[in-house]
């Protein structure tokens, strides 16, 4: 995870925010690389689920919705983490991921150990456990910890639990529900009529929009609603770089199903589409895995979520959620607003509301995904490389363009010109200074699948340039002509 944070500030994909002003926790900002990859993100799933598919349409909503959206959907009451704060050290916790154990001599409890959610917690509390007897200095067979998390501690225990700040017990608070959703003000008035909340999901954009699709998109059911956007969560602990923050983008499918269709295939089948196009846009599937949340800790409007877990450095985490929304917000919304958001079944002729199924993923962890498969350190002629293979469809640039000479007037000009020409349309760099290896791994280190060199032999013998493989390290010639079918090919998807 070093190596990758240290890639993405050195080489300008990810900023923290307000650097200058010291940065805002969960809030980041995307370079020049970063900004090129989040877009081919955004490209190809947006190539993938709508432009290549005929039952799937497009949607932009604005950020901020109408107050009333949020109270019908569900998010003003239940859109909570469940908050624990520290006393004494004045950080925060949510109880769901702070664990806590009592530790058990010989059948009697000694004491409590907790531990934050994190790869090897089990490890750790053991651990903490050993410490924790070893100070009592007791003897005794240390009967196994077994965790549990904060939000399942009774009255009695909560005093008992260490604090993970200062590792003492007595100042952790009872857990309180806390919402997560920024809230503004629009217009001039700054009183309570006039909050509005930052959307903490694109999909209610969709459904608030359902009627005006249905109207004029001339959609048949089954179809789905694709919307990409920013969403706002304030989360209580954001973490893990940009896996869990305050500001990220989601791209998410509200996918519309007559309320007799069989809800459980139609949600495999989109489980095994979205396993797919991870696969695709190279996110091996040895790195993935699936999770279905217990039916007692199911989101509010959900009748069954599956998440797809990625092998992140720093532990399998989720990184979409595939949801089984049923009726739950079209019923919500036609209740709320009077207006009635449902289906007219022509060869029935009965009007129903339909089922939906929603597959919804973050762009930034697709992103962080990305860069943590591709991450690889190697060696070339005896030297330490950095490179990223990320495929070429998703990679800031596809090809760099170099004159193997910068003080030859006639392969630069020639290098110049073929550049132009490539970059009219794909996103090709140019380079001229330095050694040519060094040029290379330079564009290894941010994924440019290709480099082109244009040398002696493509100016003077019209023998077409060559075409550096990043990964196979292979050389090959190849016409101008044939490159521009050749790049057309690799990055198309
Ligand atoms: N509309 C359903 C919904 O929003 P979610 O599981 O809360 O469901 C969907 O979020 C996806 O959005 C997650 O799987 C994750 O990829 C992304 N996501 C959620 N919270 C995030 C955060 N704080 N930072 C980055 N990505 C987040």
């Amino acid at each position: 995870m070093d190596a990758i944070l240290n890639l993405c500030k050195r080489r300008g994909f990810v900023f923290p925010s307000s650097e200058i002003y010291g940065g805002l926790n969960g809030f980041f900002d995307y370079g020049p690389l970063g900004v090129e990859l989040r877009n081919n993100i955004k490209q190809a799933w947006w190539q993938d689920f709508v432009h290549r598919r005929d039952d799937i349409v497009g949607l932009d909503s604005s950020i901020i919705h109408h107050p009333t959206t949020w109270k019908a959907s569900g998010h003003v009451e239940n859109f909570t983490d469940p908050l624990v704060d520290c006393r004494e050290s004045k950080m925060r916790y949510r109880a769901d991921q702070l664990f806590f154990a009592a530790v058990r001599v010989a059948g009697e409890t000694i004491g409590y150990v907790s531990v934050l959610e994190d790869e090897g917690m089990q490890a750790k509390a053991e651990e903490a456990a050993q410490d924790l007897k070893r100070k009592l200095a007791r003897q005794g067979a240390l009967e196994p910890v077994v965790l549990r998390d904060f939000t399942e501690a009774s009255p009695e225990e909560i005093p008992l639990v260490p604090s993970p700040a200062t590792g003492k017990p007595g100042s952790l608070t009872p857990p309180r529900s806390f919402n997560m959703m920024f809230q503004t003000h629009v217009g001039a008035m700054q009183d309570a009529s006039a909050v509005a909340y930052l959307r903490p999901e694109t999909a209610q954009g969709i459904f608030i929009n359902f009627k005006n699709v249905v109207d004029t998109g001339r959609v048949k059911l089954p179809f789905g609603i694709a919307q990409v956007g920013k969403a706002f969560r304030n989360e209580i602990n954001p973490r893990n770089f940009i896996f869990r923050s305050r500001e990220f983008e989601q791209m998410e499918i509200e996918y519309f199903i007559a309320p007799t269709a069989d809800w459980e295939a139609a949600h495999k089948g989109w489980i095994e589409s979205c396993l797919a196009w991870f696969e695709s846009i190279g996110i091996p599937r040895s790195k993935l895995s699936l999770y279905a949340h217990p039916k007692e800790k199911l989101a509010h409007y959900s009748k069954g979520t599956v998440d797809i877990m990625f092998e992140f450095p720093f532990g399998v985490q989720e990184l979409q959620g595939v949801a089984a929304r049923g009726d739950f917000d079209l019923t919500q919304h036609s209740e709320v607003s009077g207006t009635r958001l449902d289906w007219f079944d022509e060869a029935g002729k009965t009007r129903f509301i339909p089922h939906v199924i929603e597959p919804s993923v973050g762009v930034d962890r697709v992103f962080l995904a990305l860069l943590a498969t591709a991450y690889h350190e190697d060696e070339v002629e005896g030297e330490k490389r950095v490179v990223l293979r990320l495929p070429a469809r998703v990679a800031p640039y596809k090809a760099a363009v170099f004159p193997l000479l910068k003080n030859k007037p006639e392969l630069v000009e020639r290098a110049k010109a073929l550049h132009a020409r490539l970059r009219r349309r794909f996103n090709v760099y140019y380079d001229e200074a330095g050694a040519i290896g060094r040029r290379y791994r330079r564009q290894d280190e941010i994924g440019t699948p290709y480099g082109i060199t244009v040398d002696f032999e493509t100016v003077e013998k019209q023998a077409g340039v060559t075409v550096r493989d990043r990964d196979t390290l292979e050389q090959v010639r190849m016409s101008e002509d044939d490159l521009v079918r050749f790049l057309d090919e690799k990055v198309g998807g």
